[in-house]
């Protein structure tokens, strides 16, 4: 077969530790070329053209915001489509959505309440889909939070990551990550929100250094990037009990004293400010959660180029 695989991002998994790398080298290649710029196109416009459809059938402010002006950005198009407004919402079959939508676009961003829609939507389409989150996991996001992280800190490969609270989908792709960018990660959650044990097996198999406790204590001990998320998802019932079964993971100042003492804090936003972080770690110098939101329209910009811009897409990091 002398096709060329299409370049579907549904999971970090799927790629190779080197083409991860690369998205995010090259996203702070192009973060750096906008820099000093008055307008922050790109000047060679590598995408011109193209054309990107958003699914977003969750509530979206940065995965919506990043890849449309990111693709702009890269002198592409945009179309924004709410699958309440399109057939799908009438029972349109996702096959049929799925090989319609790819006459029109080149790729396609997904935010669906079923990852096993994201599967199938793949699977029928003949243009890229990339993950826009699922409840199981959230790939985008961590691109991001790598690249912030090495703003701050330099490489990551080697250190050591603490997630605190709930073991959703930001935890899966943040595992997933682990075993990809060489980084040990610590996951303390409560056992009835233990991550996905298939994914935590999948990156000790890898050869990465994940652990699951319930103890914040002993996960932040040592941590040079401290994370944690909301402790109800967009797939979640909002519930008393889970807000109860949470509240010995909330990220205060008493708990981040007792990580690395230049520990960074992340944060995927949207934050619940006095459930799953304090405001004063909120707001703390440790904290780079604005860093974090923004660099996921770089991040976009390096995947995108990835996913549409073929053999030299590592190029359109560099000054042309
Ligand atoms: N972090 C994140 O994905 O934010 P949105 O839900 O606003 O896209
Ligand atoms: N875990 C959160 C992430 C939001 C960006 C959710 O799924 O709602």
């Amino acid at each position: 077969n002398l096709e060329t695989p299409i370049r579907h991002f549904l999971e970090l998994r799927d790629l190779d530790a080197a083409t991860l790398r690369a998205i995010v080298d090259v996203a702070a290649g192009v973060k750096r070329m906008q820099r000093g710029r008055q307008r922050p196109l790109h000047p060679a416009q590598p995408l011109a053209g193209r054309t990107l459809g958003l699914m977003l059938s969750k509530p979206s402010t940065r995965t919506r915001l990043s890849f449309e002006v990111g693709m702009r950005q890269l002198g592409g198009d945009v179309a924004v489509l709410s699958p309440n407004d399109m057939q799908i919402g009438r029972g349109e079959s996702l096959p049929d959505t799925a090989r319609v939508l790819s006459r029109f676009l080149d790729v396609l961003v997904l935010r669906t309440g079923n990852a096993a829609n994201l599967r199938q939507l793949a699977a029928w389409s003949t243009i890229p889909v990339i993950n826009g989150l699922t409840p199981h996991s959230h790939p985008v996001q961590i691109l991001a939070d790598i690249m912030t992280f090495e703003e701050h800190r330099g490489p990551v490969g080697g250190k050591r990551w603490a997630w605190i609270g709930d073991g959703n989908n930001v935890a899966t792709s943040l595992i997933e990550a682990a075993a990809r960018f060489g980084f040990s990660l610590t996951l303390a959650t409560p056992l009835s929100m233990s991550p996905d044990p298939e994914v935590v097996g999948w990156a000790r198999a890898q050869g990465a250094d994940v652990a699951v406790t319930q103890n914040p204590h002993e996960a932040v001990r040592g941590a040079d990037c401290v994370l944690t998320d909301t402790w109800t998802s967009m797939s979640d019932e909002e519930s008393v009990i889970r807000l109860e079964t949470l509240r010995p993971f909330q990220v205060n100042a008493a708990l981040m004293a007792e990580a690395a003492p230049n520990a960074l804090f992340m944060h995927c936003l949207p934050a619940h400010i006095g459930e799953e972080v304090t405001q004063d770690v909120f707001d703390s110098p440790a904290s780079v959660v604005f860093d974090e939101a923004e660099n996921r329209l770089h991040a976009q910009k390096g995947l995108l180029l990835w996913v549409l811009g073929g053999a030299n897409w590592r190029a359109a990091g560099q000054e042309p």
